[in-house]
């Protein structure tokens, strides 16, 4: 871990829509619980010509816009770490100034100097023209650190242009590349489950789990991001990153600590054992109009066609079957499915084990059971944070006609667990550990590109067999083809 506790942060991008929606916010709260160094400097900049004074009225806006009351504690203390300056990165002219105003704002020179974080929230089409102009300014000295937002290119070779030309000025303990997903409780929460408990280890393998699904469902559409998202697609959107990440934290080997290097050492393990999958194992899907929680939302052709833009193949599901091709997974598959505009937003993780391997129970389906189900674990990120875990139990009774047994809930509400403790914003703790140094929820760069050539893998076969998505209507659970893909291995989609 680079040693240093950043005096100053360097925010590009800062008026964009995530610096207003989720920074800003984030570092708000932060301040508001005393969480941020009390010498903090806060740099925006972005290419709009405003002032100190205005960004920080935008600030203000974006704040009672973004963050709940209770939590914005005294804005007025906060909005007086921002300054503003304004540079058009894709020209070199305007760093020096840049440079001028953030070292103003340091501790000085020699051992004492204060260190710096920037925050790379732009197109990633300005990135290497953005470090060129940081390292000419003398912005990439050892005590910089660079961290990076998705989208990190849009398969392998665009991903690896991007982090050489990061990697030209920055070494790889001081880059921090955000996976949004990394900054979640109940994500970080997946490693106390599995490797703070003696109780799921042992059985954490082929031999007792049968399948893992892993959903990402929205309801949202395309947010004012069409442009975007029609050169995605789902896949480089949320699986290549989000979903592969939650894969890697299930399927990994126990780290030796809860340090950088050994997490990703081992998650990295895991994204190189995937196997590139089959087209008859991918399902694609693209919305049409339909409706959510009873209001009527566009399809997809519509909302291209609103912008003057053409059909396109662009999915906006998918349902994929992996494998994880190591000891530990053989012939255990991980379903993953997201989209956009089903019915619901659930984030969640089920692993299903297996049988028991003799029931003494056999044939016993007595009146006000289910019979013997095999148990479960489903593990909710958002919205609701919860554990549970399903257990075979006896239904109350005589048993005249043979033992009754029922599936039952052992569940654990996050929330009421912990009460009194913030739900956070990703971003609070991406932000702090960026602040300090701390590397471990950031993904390394050979995580990226074993997500990446998975992902290349799987859109090489969609193209070899010419996939069109199939079409589903919003509000529902994506194209019928995607149950039938779990379906034909005796699976169903966890509802
Ligand atoms: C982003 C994607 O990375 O994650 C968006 O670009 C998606 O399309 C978002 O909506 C989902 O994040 P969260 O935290 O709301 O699940």
């Amino acid at each position: 871990m680079s040693q240093f506790a950043a005096d100053r942060l360097l925010l590009f991008g800062a008026t964009g829509d995530l610096s207003r929606r989720k920074l800003l916010p984030s570092l708000c709260a932060l301040d508001a619980d005393d969480l941020l160094p009390e010498n903090l400097a806060i740099i925006g900049t972005a290419r709009s010509e405003l002032d100190t004074g205005a960004f920080r009225e935008m600030a203000r806006e974006a704040l009672e816009e973004h963050l709940p009351k209770d939590r914005r504690g005294s804005m007025a203390t906060f909005l007086n770490r921002l300054t503003y300056q304004p540079l058009d990165a894709s020209t070199l002219e305007g760093f020096d100034a840049l440079a001028d105003h953030v070292r103003s704002l340091g501790r000085g020179e020699g051992d004492d100097r204060g260190g710096l974080a920037i925050f790379l929230s732009t197109a990633p089409s300005l990135f290497e023209d953005t470090i060129k102009g940081l390292k000419q300014a003398g912005l990439a000295d050892d005590n910089v650190r660079m961290c990076l937002e998705k989208p990190l290119g849009f398969d392998l070779a665009s991903s690896a242009k991007i982090n050489d030309a990061v990697a030209g000025a920055f070494p790889e303990d001081r880059i921090f590349r955000i996976d949004h997903y990394l900054g979640k409780e109940t994500v970080q929460n997946l490693l106390a489950l599995r490797f703070a408990n003696i109780l799921f280890e042992p059985i954490w393998n082929a031999t007792y789990i049968e399948h893992v699904q892993i959903t990402v469902a929205e309801t949202v559409g395309l947010e004012g991001r069409v442009e975007f998202y029609d050169d995605a697609g789902a896949l480089r959107d949320m699986v290549q990153n989000h979903m592969l990440q939650l894969l890697a934290l299930v399927a990994m080997e126990p780290p030796t600590s809860f340090d950088a290097a050994p997490v990703r050492d081992e998650k990295v393990k895991v994204l190189r054992a995937l196997r590139p999958t089959s087209a008859n194992e991918t399902v694609i899907g693209q919305y049409r109009a339909g409706a959510i929680g009873g209001k009527a939302v566009p399809g997809y052709d519509e909302e291209l066609k609103e912008r003057d833009l053409g059909p396109s193949r662009t999915e906006t599901f998918a349902a994929i079957k992996a494998h994880v091709d190591n000891w530990r997974w053989k012939g255990v598959p991980f379903y993953l499915r997201t989209g956009k505009r089903l019915p619901e937003r659930v984030t969640e993780i089920l692993v299903q084990f297996r049988c028991v391997p003799h029931s003494i129970f056999d044939s016993v389906q007595a009146p006000g059971g289910t019979g013997l189900q095999p148990n479960k674990l489903l593990i909710g990120i958002q919205p609701e944070e919860n554990i549970t875990l399903s257990l075979m139990a006896k239904v109350p009774g005589l048993d005249e006609d043979g033992v009754a047994l029922r599936e039952v809930p052992l569940e654990i509400a996050m929330p009421d667990a912990f009460v009194g403790q913030h739900r956070r914003i990703a971003y609070e703790r991406l932000l702090v550990d960026l602040i300090k140094g701390d590397q471990t929820l950031f993904v390394r760069r050979d995580e990226v590109e074993a997500q990446w050539h998975w992902i290349d893998s799987i859109r090489a076969e969609w193209d070899a067999k010419e996939m069109q998505p199939r079409t589903y209507t919003a509000g529902s659970w994506g194209p019928s083809a995607a149950i039938a893909l779990a379906e034909r291995d005796g699976v169903s989609w966890h509802e």
